[in-house]
């Protein structure tokens, strides 16, 4: 995977934490058989990492909840793997590694679009993750959708090993 201008969001932590998405997964890709499940362990935490951010963030302004589900699910579909690839199931890492890159150009594409621009929107400090002065969560909770197919009409959440 290469990052690219199509990647970023303007949030400059968010976009941060998908370059290293983009360097873990390359770095998976490139890992010898032995240091396959190692590589895969550390990707898996900085993916944890990742979601809990954005997930923390959308707490703080009552995002809707679909985001945060997809998160859930592909965090668990990763750690399923995990197992798999301890027992020396390599294929279904290999496997994985071809589902990810899909899956994270599409999520990026609308949910965490969708996020990034709710969030400058009302001009949230993602440092601090504090609301302005005069905003609350009351008028958080006006986000016009999560960027999930099921709010937003023609974004497509293309699934992960389904
Ligand atoms: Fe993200
Ligand atoms: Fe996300």
């Amino acid at each position: 995977m290469q990052w690219g201008e199509r990647y970023e969001l303007g949030i400059a932590r968010m976009d941060e934490t998908h370059r290293e998405f983009i360097e873990y997964c390359n770095a998976l890709t490139a890992a010898a058989p032995e240091n396959f499940l190692a590589c895969l362990d550390a990707f898996i935490a900085h993916t944890a990492a990742h979601f809990d951010q954005e997930n923390r963030w959308m707490e703080a302004v009552d995002f809707p909840a679909c985001h945060r589900a997809e998160h859930d699910r592909v965090l668990e579909v990763m750690r399923e793997i995990r197992q798999r690839v301890e027992k020396n199931d390599l294929f279904l890492g290999r496997r994985l590694l071809e589902e990810l890159p899909p899956w994270f150009d599409n999520h990026v594409d609308t949910m965490d679009a969708a996020l990034a621009f709710y969030l400058k929107e009302i001009s949230f400090d993602t440092e601090s993750g504090a609301l302005p002065a005069n905003q609350s969560a009351a008028h958080a909770r006006s986000a016009q959708g999560c960027g999930c197919s099921a709010h937003a009409p023609g974004a497509d959440t293309k699934k992960l090993f389904q």
